[in-house]
């Protein structure tokens, strides 16, 4: 029988406002886009929804501000099923947005303004501490305040939690916290930073930081897959070819897929070959939210 997993998801939410163009402009140049589009965003959400959609039960913990962009966001979360008490309103400061543009390579740049985000305070987790208690799993990344997020993995650990940390955009936090993640989810550079190293050689960058405390280190790489540990070896999963027109949330899809598959029982192994076949179908869609795919695509 597969297991349900019941997933926290703490994080940011953000309304992406995506520009799709030819090509980036230069500085001081204008060009004309191809299209627009305003898309449910934001790292938190946008796990939390891929998780919803491999088929776990979600929770989310984050907040928006008091304006039409956080209405509509609470609401896509609500319609896939994501249990959204935890989602607060503040005034004061908009609901997070991401200015996105995508050109015709594929390729992303991103410029977050976090507004509400940043409101999610250790508050909000104690004025929650019934989802922490409620779920097996508690996914977390960087786009809300770092006390926040070690705050969380503290008392998440101290419940017996598994933890997921996907620290982007990366900042640099105590080490003495390591210890208590169970799965770190970084891309190459991330990882870099983490590490503090420029190794080149990814297998000794999971080494490496493995070496300096955590347990589980996934780190993914774009086309070339995922790298990761598993019983003293490491692995390595291809990314399979797909023709990408926007990478956006791909490391999401990656996350909420491997979270899922992991708390319903799968191994490591497979649980990342789920998450690298959903990532590659969220590559070939526009889009944060909008590309994610559901349990029976994958
Ligand atoms: O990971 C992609 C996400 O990063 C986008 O949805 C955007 O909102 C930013 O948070």
């Amino acid at each position: 029988m597969t297991i349900k997993p019941k997933i926290l998801v703490v994080g940011s939410i953000n309304m992406d406002l995506v520009t799709i163009a030819k090509r980036t402009p230069t500085i001081g140049e204008t060009i004309i886009g191809e299209d627009f589009k305003m898309i449910p965003g934001g790292k938190g959400a946008n796990q939390a929804v891929a998780a919803a959609r491999m088929g776990a039960e979600v929770a989310f913990i984050g907040t928006v501000g008091e304006d039409i962009y956080g209405e509509r966001l609470i609401e896509t979360l609500g319609n896939e099923g994501i249990d959204i008490s935890g989602i607060a309103k503040v005034k004061n400061l908009p609901t997070g947005i991401a200015s996105i543009i995508v050109d015709g390579k594929a390729n992303n740049s991103i410029i977050v303004v976090p507004g509400a985000n940043l409101m999610v305070q250790v508050e909000n987790l104690y004025a929650n501490m019934e989802l922490i208690d409620w779920c097996d799993i508690i996914v977390l990344q960087l786009e809300i305040p770092l006390e926040t997020v070690i705050e969380c993995i503290i008392e998440g650990k101290k419940r017996g939690k598994t933890i997921i940390f996907n620290p982007a955009p990366v900042q640099s936090f105590d080490k003495s916290i390591f210890k208590y993640i169970d799965y770190l989810i970084v891309n190459e550079i991330e990882a870099k930073q983490i590490a503090e190293t420029d190794e080149e050689d990814y297998s000794k960058l999971v080494e490496k930081l493995i070496e300096i405390g955590f347990k589980n280190v996934l780190i993914t790489i774009g086309e070339k897959g995922v790298l990761f540990n598993e019983e003293d070896e490491i692995k390595h999963i291809p990314a399979l070819k797909v023709n990408a027109i926007d990478t956006t949330a791909a490391g999401d899809s990656f996350v909420g897929t491997f979270v899922t598959s992991l708390g319903s029982g799968a191994n490591k192994n497979n649980a990342v070959q789920n998450a690298v076949r959903a990532a590659a179908i969220t590559v070939t869609r526009v889009g944060a939210q909008s590309s994610l795919p559901y349990k029976d695509e994958i």
